[in-house]
């Protein structure tokens, strides 16, 4: 049949692409082919959500469209042929208006750098739709729940907003929602009726809102079978297994199918990435017989290319007696993946991924419980394997094998039998969006012992897998001994025993004692309820997949949020994000959204793997030059003038790519130029770097190596803390003492959504224009010409705005944008540089690992009398901004009243990467060791933490003495005790706490623990330029050094500019805030534009810019009063037409720079969280968190908000969650999406409670204000301190469990620490890997 060209359409837009390369993906086409930059390049693997879009089918036979979600990071351009493709901005834009989902997002404040919120309204409007869709007719509001518009983001990241509001603006649209358990908004008031509340929030009809599929592609659709031309595509879509088989039998004969690749959703790339070039594809997913989906009284056959949503659908909507276990395996099925992945990605693909490459699939565990077959197609010759044959076959992938169906068959259970299926995966995020470290599935036929009244195992199948094993397997010696046994305490116990040799995870697997742990409580969990019930047909404790608490807990995140009054107005007042909406529809410009010039190029690095070693020589693989390459740069490539130079901080710089010798894994040793960025990735990875160990010093990859090498940084004085009174005194004081503790504090990785990047264009005069996604643009601009040896005034830094920040693109984003400057002037064409995620996670170097050791002293009345800290920092091989560690560890430290305190911190150097500030550097583990110690102190005495906390919070004397004067204020400024009381009484927190106990008495396999931790946290207010201009028609424009990167800044400054023009007080005046258009920072315009950080700077701006209001003020006042010398009023407009006719000069600059006396101050706040423990599976669920902050008089409440919580959430990631580790050469381990883990939807607290404090007038804070954007973090701390006492109890009914006395001995004494991040294997360890074992020891024996 003839090929016919590409065409598909995108926002109604008719695409025709003559030719292609196959391998292209949706996303690269979209980003650089199209006006649309809405969706957006984040984690490349499927795994964040931030590129999907809405595609639409034509079934010309039907007549009907088909609509659903996909990422367009994996999705092969040839495959949408003949689709319609919408992104945020085809739903609504700046011309065309707004979606209401986008003014929804806006109104919620559930949008601050606006990275993932393209994607996030992509979810939503997905879920919308398939509601729509589902029920037609009605109004969409009528039918989509509250739970699944919660569900519909569950597979999106955010790193910013700690999910909440994003939530509240997805729940806004459900049927089911009460409007009032809604949060803080821009719609409504407090206190206004419900029908006026849904009145307020911007309406969405079905009926105008969705999209329509483009007439042209129907016309087409009917008109032309969908073939591609093959000589200008290498692209087949065969339409029937005869032809699929014609095709196969012209590769060659060796049965390789060479460069040939079948595809269906081409997710499968997401987890191995391609470095090879196929010369076809073969696009399976067209073929009725493999896309067919047949149910009769056999059960149940699923073709292939079926994809995963519409097979949980198949299985859901069974009615028959048969669908109990089809049901069960869909609800397990919706937790694969997440739903875009889902709505792409093809059962078979996952079947031959598993088969053939290990990939850790849950469904094949689940096929093989329920013991479905396959069929497969191999030159004519059909085949039909049982699921276990298929698994241990030979590998299909580079066969000429098809697999064609899948059937699982129906099971049913007799009269006097019962059939029982339940399915397990213990995975981090409970929604899914997260590989399980084991997933396991069970089927069972039991029947009742006539004589015993027992239940009696007549046969079953018990499926494991990704263990760490090759694929899924069966625990046949298992199955064998419990076949035909009447169950009992002493018959699982043998089970669990043998089930333990049968799960081996392969040597490399990660935590193989935990899986093995998981896959006998799992086990436990199937089969005890049947022994202690006596009867199968009781309601069974499990809930998709997972063990459900006894006291089931609401499935929803629910949070509130409370203020106090606001003034200053407009500053105060939450208004909504400048350019919320258009970084809702995705418009607002990032840096890889600048449109690319004709000759640019990009670039990739390529660094080292190893810590220290002579570099040889770089090259490529096998000697040959990658496709697309152009130039490799070195450090001979720095112009003689310049430096080999890649950052400038305050304590000094460092290189920007390893000349000789290599000191650190991660280290830049080259750029490669390509004519894309696909090619500069590739090309990176095809680079062969040539090391020589020989007399190379041995690298320091510890502290402990580092200081006993006395390899350390040098702390200046001013930042040197002071200890604080005599600690022998302290110490000789105290009548109980613990001594020489030590914890343990790893990395955290920012996971900003944008990368770092840059774009470099060289300009007239040997001069250069940079973008780059930089929170200090003075410094890089400094960098830059220092690289190159120019002068500063060459090199024009410009940033609009980030895709988050968090501290990563301080320091780190230096040497990208000297890269691409250098390469841009070498080559002399723009060069730009997206770093993709796994070098970014390499060199962004993160958060500062440290080692703690400490003594203290307190009395038996736990008052404590002397702390002595020894810490040892890992500051990795560069200074960057390390020494201001010590500084903030102790400022956060010295929250508690400690009597005195002495510490000995040394900033260790070593061969691992440079640390760099996140979001509290430092001051997040000092308060972490603050609330060990206390968690440490209150064991030692068995005492409640809370009670020894209280004793130790600072009085207002004592925060003197441990602050100063100065830093700690007026006594009525020291609001902690007043916040830790308001918080007791709105968390209840006395009360919960006796439930806690209650629950723990009541539950055996689930603990809870709750906690409430206090934060001190010091900030400083720098020195920051600012620039207000009025334009001629009386619009203005703000100039300020600060970077948005998502907290909300530019808003600040927005509302500061009209509030402080407002002061003229002329008619109109009052009206000012949306006339003011914040800017870019330029650095040869806004000179001494430093940096953005230490949480001050929006006040800092803020204040600059008020400073520019009050010149600007006092030069209209003449015109104003001449004016009015002959009016009664004036309005705004007039006066500025006046003031520009009298040539008034309306544009001000200042630098605005704090009283040294006045610079720092303290933020305060309390948290409070409960905190639920999963024995079985170590799994950790947070119930409830409260928090209040002291925020000063807010400027905008809704930004601080939403600095609050989103803060708070990255502190559960680094507590809970994340872990940023290197290996043994000190290479980062972790490389995305995969293997790190972001706090999501499904991980934060289920009830989120938010209160902010409007604390008094202070005349040395900005009108008031305090910083919002760090502090909050550190509340964090209650999470990991409930969860700590959560296991505690555990631990206690653990030792109980003791066949030789039987007696309950507290446990209590047993002390441990809880590491940080207490992800599930962690907690499931300290409680007890041998759980299960330890109990049913104890049932059999009592
Ligand atoms: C972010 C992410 C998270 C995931 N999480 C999970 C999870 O939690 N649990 C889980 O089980 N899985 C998970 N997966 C795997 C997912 O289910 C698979 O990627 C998907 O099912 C593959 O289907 P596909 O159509 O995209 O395959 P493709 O990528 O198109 O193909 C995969 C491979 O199989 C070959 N192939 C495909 N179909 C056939 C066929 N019929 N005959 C012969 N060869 C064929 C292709 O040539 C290719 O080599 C995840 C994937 C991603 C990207
Ligand atoms: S960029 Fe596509 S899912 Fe992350
Ligand atoms: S707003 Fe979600 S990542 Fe920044």
């Amino acid at each position: 049949m003839a090929g016919q060209d590409l065409v598909f359409g995108v926002n109604g837009e008719k695409f025709e692409v003559l030719s292609v390369d196959p391998s292209t993906t949706l996303l690269e086409f979209l980003r650089s082919n199209t006006r649309s930059k809405s969706s957006k390049l984040s984690c490349g693997e499927g795994g964040c959500g931030a590129c999907i879009v809405i595609l639409s089918k034509y079934d010309p036979v039907s007549d009907q469209v088909e609509e659903y979600s996909i990422n367009s990071c994996l999705t092969l351009l040839c495959s949408i042929n003949g689709c319609s493709i919408t992104t945020s901005d085809g739903l609504g834009n700046t011309e065309v208006g707004f979606h209401p989902i986008h003014k929804r997002f806006a109104g919620f404040h559930a949008s601050q750098c606006g990275f993932c919120t393209p994607g996030m309204c992509i979810s939503l409007y997905s879920a919308l739709s398939n509601a729509h869709n589902s029920k037609n007719s009605q109004p969409s509001r009528d039918c989509l729940t509250a739970s699944a518009a919660e569900k519909s983001i569950a597979g999106n990241l955010c790193r910013c907003t700690g999910y909440r509001p994003i939530a509240d603006a997805c729940k806004s649209f459900a049927a089911d929602v009460d409007i009032e358990d809604l949060g803080f908004n821009s719609f409504w008031r407090k206190g206004e009726s419900r029908e006026e509340m849904f009145k307020k929030l911007p309406p969405y009809n079905p009926d105008k809102d969705l999209i329509t599929f483009p007439n042209f592609l129907k016309e087409r659709m009917k008109r032309q079978r969908n073939v591609l031309d093959q000589k200008r595509y290498h692209w087949s879509i065969p339409v029937s297994v005869a032809e699929l088989q014609g095709i196969l039998a012209t590769t060659d004969s060796g049965g390789d199918r060479g460069l040939m690749k079948l595809v269906v959703g081409n997710t499968g790339t997401g987890y191995y990435k391609e470095e090879k070039r196929y010369g076809k594809y073969i696009d399976i997913s067209h073929i009725p017989e493999m896309s067919m989906i047949k149910k009769d009284d056999r059960g149940i056959e699923i073709g292939a290319v079926v994809t995963i949503s519409k097979v949980i659908d198949a299985l859901m909507e069974e009615n028959t007696s048969s669908a109990y276990v089809f049901k069960k395996i869909g609800i397990h099925m919706e937790k694969v993946a997440n739903h875009f992945i889902r709505n792409s990605g093809s059962i078979g693909g996952n079947l031959v991924m598993a088969q053939s490459k290990n990939f850790p699939s849950d469904i094949t565990t689940l096929l093989l419980a329920a013991d479905a077959s396959v069929h497969m197609i191999n030159a004519g010759r059909h085949e039909k394997l049982r699921m276990g044959e298929f698994l241990v076959s030979p590998p299909i992938i580079d066969t000429k094998t098809v697999l064609l169906k899948v059937e699982i068959p129906s099971w049913t259970a007799s009269s006097t039998t019962g059939l029982l299926f339940e399915s397990y995966r213990a995975a981090p995020r409970p929604f899914g969006s997260s590989l399980p470290y084991i997933n396991a599935a069970f089927l069972a036929v039991v029947s009742h012992d006539a004589s015993s009244r027992g239940i009696v195992v007549d046969k079953c199948r018990l499926a494991f897998g990704s263990f760490g094993g090759y694929h899924s397997i069966r625990a046949r010696e298992v199955e064998d001994f419990l076949t035909g046994k009447l169950l009992s305490y002493s018959v699982l116990y043998e089970a669990v025993r043998l089930l333990k040799g049968t799960i081996v995870p392969s040597i490399d697997a990660s935590y193989p004692e935990y899986k093995k742990s998981l896959a006998i409580g799992f086990l436990f969990d199937f089969l005890y309820p049947l022994i202690e019930s006596g009867t199968w047909e009781s309601e069974r404790k499990h809930i998709d997949g997972h063990v459900v608490p006894t006291i089931s807990l609401p499935s929803l995140s629910s949070a509130q949020q409370v203020f106090e009054s606001k003034e200053f107005q407009p500053v105060g007042e939450a208004v909504i994000k400048y350019g919320a909406e258009m970084q809702a529809s995705g418009e607002a410009v990032y840096v890889d959204d600048i449109p690319s010039l004709p000759n640019c190029v990009h670039g990739a690095f390529v660094y080292s793997t190893k810590p220290m070693a002579r570099i040889k020589s770089v090259g490529f693989r096998e000697n040959v030059t990658p496709i697309g390459v152009l130039a490799v740069i070195t450090f001979k490539d720095i112009p003689q003038v310049g430096q080999n130079i890649g950052y400038i901080s305050m304590f000094g710089s460092g290189l920007l790519f390893a000349d000789e010798v290599t000191i650190c894994a991660g280290q830049i040793i080259a750029i490669v130029v390509a004519d894309t960025q696909k090619h500069a990735d590739l090309a990176a990875n095809l680079a062969v770097v040539e090391y020589d160990l020989r007399n190379i010093e041995t690298p320091i990859l510890s502290v402990e190596d580092a200081v006993a090498r006395s390899s350390l940084f040098e702390v200046p004085a001013e930042y040197k803390p002071e200890p604080v009174g005599d600690v022998s005194k302290g110490m000789a004081e105290a009548d109980r003492k613990i001594r020489s503790v030590e914890l343990r504090l790893g990395s955290q990785y920012f996971f900003y959504m944008e990368t770092q990047t840059s774009l470099a264009l060289p300009d007239e005069d040997n001069c250069l224009v940079v973008y780059s996604s930089t929170q200090a643009t003075e410094y890089t601009q400094s960098v830059i010409a220092a690289c190159l040896g120019i002068p500063e005034h060459k090199v024009r830094v410009i940033t609009r705005r980030l895709g988050g920040g968090f501290g990563g693109k301080a320091i780190k984003s230096m040497p990208v944008a000297t890269a691409c400057a250098l390469a841009a002037k070498k080559l002399q064409r723009p060069v730009r540089m997206y770093l993709n995620r796994k070098t970014d996670m390499i060199m962004a170097g993160g958060r500062h690992p440290m080692k703690i050791t400490y003594s203290v002293g307190f009395t038996s009345d736990s008052k404590l009398t002397a702390l002595e800290v020894k810490i040892s920092i890992d500051a990795g091989i560069d200074v960057d901004v390390s020494p201001i560690l010590p500084l903030n560890i102790v400022n956060s430290l010295k929250k508690y009243d400690w009597g005195a305190l002495s510490f000995d911190i040394k900033v260790c150097k070593t061969n691992l990467p440079s640390r760099t500030s996140l979001r509290a550097p430092g001051e997040v583990q000092g308060s972490y060791i603050g609330e060990s110690i206390i968690e440490n102190v209150a064991s030692s005495l068995n005492m409640d933490a809370d009670v020894v906390r209280r004793i130790n919070v600072h009085t207002y004397e004592s925060l003197r003495k441990f602050y100063t004067e100065e830093v700690a204020g007026e006594p009525d400024e020291y609001t902690l005790p007043l916040l830790w009381d308001k918080l007791e009484i709105s968390s209840d927190f006395k009360r919960r706490a006796e439930s806690v106990k209650e629950f723990n008495r009541d539950n055996v396999w689930r603990k809870r623990g709750i906690s409430r931790v206090p934060v001190v946290y010091q900030v400083k207010n720098r020195p920051t330029p600012g620039k207000v201009s009025i334009l001629s028609d009386g619009s203005v424009v703000a100039e300020v050094a600060g970077i948005e990167m998502g907290q909300g800044l530019w808003t600040k400054v927005q509302q500061m500019v009209a509030y402080g023009l407002g002061m003229i007080k002329c008619d109109g005046s009052e009206d000012l805030l949306e006339r003011v258009r914040p800017l870019q920072t330029d650095t040869l315009s806004m000179t001494q534009s430093s940096y953005t950080a230490g949480s001050t700077t929006s006040e800092n701006c803020c204040e600059a810019v008020r400073l520019c209001c009050v010149i600007l003020v006092e030069r209209l006042k003449p015109t104003m009063n001449q004016i009015l010398e002959n009016a009664r009023t004036v309005t705004w407009d007039t006066l500025i037409q006046q003031a520009y006719a009298e040539s008034v000069d309306l544009s001000a600059r200042t630098f605005y720079k704090p009283e040294s006396s006045s610079a720092d101050y303290l933020n305060y706040g309390v948290g409070a969280s409960e905190v639920e423990v999963d024995i079985v599976t170590g799994r950790t669920e947070i119930i409830r968190s409260d928090i209040i902050y002291d925020c000063g008089r807010s400027l905008n409440p809704a930004v601080d908000l939403g600095q609050i919580e989103g803060a708070f959430v990255q502190g559960i990631g680094f507590f809970m969650y994340e872990e940023y580790t290197t290996d043994e050469n000190g290479l980062v381990i972790e490389e995305g999406t995969w293997d790190y883990k972001i706090p999501t939807i499904d991980t934060i607290p289920k009830q989120f409670n938010v209160q902010i404090l409007n604390s008094r007038h202070h005349k040395n804070r900005v009108l008031s204000s305090k910083a919002s954007g760090e502090p909050p973090l550190l509340e964090a701390t209650s999470v990991h301190c409930a969860t700590r006492s959560a296991i505690k109890e555990a631990r206690k009914q653990y030792l109980s469990w003791n066949c030789n006395n039987g007696d309950c001995r507290d446990g209590s004494e047993v002390g441990f620490e809880l590491p940080v991040p207490a992800i599930m294997p962690v907690v499931k360890q300290l409680c007890g890997l041998d759980s299960v074992e330890k109990y049913l020891e104890w049932k059999t024996c009592t």
